[in-house]
């Protein structure tokens, strides 16, 4: 506990000094930006304090970290937990670390042989053991696997090290027991998944096999690449998703869950390959990842608060969306969603909104800012009348409510057609849109379309092509 103090007094005192610097010298911040400030003068010190914890604690007993994790689910905690696992060399540490490769447990690596029973074996004992797992994939080497599903609740925190490459299965009978995923991680805590190797869906014949390529099948779901649901303390990083069967990724019914530095990809052309998919989630960060794939590059949907997605490249794909919601009569509820530092390239849509006539419920507090576009053909858009089924959408009147979004420093080029769409529903009109420092241009410099239906209390600064008067 005194040190717990220490650490309060010593890393306070600095925030609240640079938190009342930064808003002396920066009047012109939003209170937004200042949480924002915060957040970031918060992190670093948290770093600081990490790197402290990481030295002092080594004269502290390992259980002392085991008790703090135990009685707080705190993500902050959980990572000084996490940089001794990671980072500690001392010898009498080492022992306590448990080191699980799947070539123990047979897997073979040669990717035509099928490796999923290994890698059950592996997690067995993984989340089974009473000390901190490194669950280890080697290098260099192709894992072959038919759908698994990783269960836990586990005993200790892990860390996978996905070092070669996991390749899915191309016998769709392989998912005839549940046909939406191949990988899935369920209600596994204090989780970190790493390794900067690949993740393969091998999606081809799935995408082959979709109603939306061949308008002769029926339309049937198909898997989700890698799925982490009802995970806490959950940490994503340099690993490439590629070609997945439908998603990439997804998180649902997930909370403090810190994703960085990916690389997804798939071709424009293979449908409903979402690249991250942000479902009943709350306190999630992406940040610093580049996708590319058929459909949206990061979709955030119903019960998801709290969402930051910061450094994302995106493109080919359908841009970052906040939807659909409200499909078929449902009610869906989406808030504090932040964007912040996006480039676009050549996408079909940017910054989208997008909800089902018929639904209910409310999508509010959104910022988009420091966003470019590169050839985007709706760089901004809100469609209430979002339809993706193959028989037309009949008029509805109940719509999901849109409240307060923000849009910031946006620029870039657009098609000529709408660069500005807001198509918002007639009898629930989207209340508070602010814009603020928006530049889009067509290709030739020209100035795009705009669209305004349904908007109260509009509020523009310097923005092109220009508010309605
Ligand atoms: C969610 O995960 C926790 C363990 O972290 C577990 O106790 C709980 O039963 C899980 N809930 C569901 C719905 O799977
Ligand atoms: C579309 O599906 C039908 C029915 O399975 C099949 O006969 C046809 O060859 C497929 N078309 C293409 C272009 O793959
Ligand atoms: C707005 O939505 C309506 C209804 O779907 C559609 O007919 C119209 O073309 C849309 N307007 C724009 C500018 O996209
Ligand atoms: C108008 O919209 C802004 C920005 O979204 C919001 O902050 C403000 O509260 C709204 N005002 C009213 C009267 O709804």
């Amino acid at each position: 506990m005194t040190l717990l103090r220490n650490v309060f007094i010593l890393f306070t005192i600095p925030v609240i000094i640079s938190i009342s610097l930064s808003s002396c010298n920066s009047i012109k911040f939003l209170d937004d930006d200042v949480d924002h400030i915060l957040k970031e003068t918060h992190d670093h010190h948290n770093m600081n304090i990490e790197r402290e914890f990481g030295y002092d604690f080594q004269a502290y007993p390992s259980n002392y970290f085991n008790t703090i994790l135990e009685d707080n689910n705190n993500l902050q905690i959980s990572r000084f937990h996490r940089f001794k696992n990671l980072e500690e060399n001392d010898d009498e540490e080492e022992a306590k670390v448990t080191t699980i490769n799947v070539d123990n447990f047979g897997a073979k690596g040669d990717g035509s042989t099928d490796d999923t029973n290994a890698f059950q074996k592996a997690w067995k004992d993984a989340c089974s053991s009473s000390t901190i797992v490194n669950f280890v994939v080697s290098q260099n080497k192709k894992y072959l696997l038919k759908p698994i599903k990783f269960s836990g609740p586990c005993k200790s925190s892990i860390t996978m090290q996905i070092y070669g490459t996991l390749l899915a299965s191309v016998d769709t009978s392989d998912y005839s027991k549940d046909s939406r995923h191949w990988l899935i991680i369920d209600s596994v805590q204090n989780l970190v998944v790493g390794g900067a190797g690949v993740i393969n869906g091998n999606g081809k014949i799935w995408w082959q096999n979709s109603c939306k390529i061949n308008k002769s099948l029926p339309c049937k779901h198909a898997p989700t690449a890698l799925t982490f649901y009802n995970c806490t303390n959950l940490k994503v990083k340099d690993l490439k998703i590629e070609d997945a069967q439908q998603m990439h990724l997804a998180f649902e019914r997930c909370s403090s869950v810190v994703v960085s530095s990916l690389v997804v990809s798939a071709p424009e052309s293979s449908p409903n390959t979402d690249g991250i998919h942000i479902t009943h989630t709350q306190n999630i960060q992406v940040s610093d990842s580049t996708i590319g794939t058929g459909d949206d590059c990061i979709s955030i949907v119903s019960g998801s608060q709290k969402v930051i997605a910061t450094g994302i490249t995106c493109g080919p794909g359908h841009g970052i969306s906040i939807g659909s919601l409200g499909a078929g009569n449902s009610e869906a509820h989406v808030s504090d969603i932040t964007v912040d530092g996006a480039k676009f390239s050549r996408t079909a849509n940017g910054l989208r909104i997008k909800t089902y006539q018929g639904g209910s419920g409310s999508a509010s507090n959104i910022k988009f800012q420091n966003v470019v576009m590169n050839d985007v053909k709706n760089p901004i858009i809100i469609d209430q009348y979002y339809c993706d089924q193959v028989s037309p959408c009949k008029e509805q009147d109940s719509a999901v409510q849109v409240k307060n979004v923000i849009y910031q420093n946006i620029k870039g080029t657009s098609a000529p057609k709408e660069a500005i769409n807001f198509n918002c529903s007639k009898n629930f009109p989207c209340q508070g849109i602010l814009l603020e420092n928006v530049k889009l241009l067509g290709e030739n410099g020209e100035t795009p379309n705009a669209n305004w239906n349904n908007i109260e209390n509009l509020t523009c600064h310097n923005v092109s092509p220009e508010c309605p008067k």
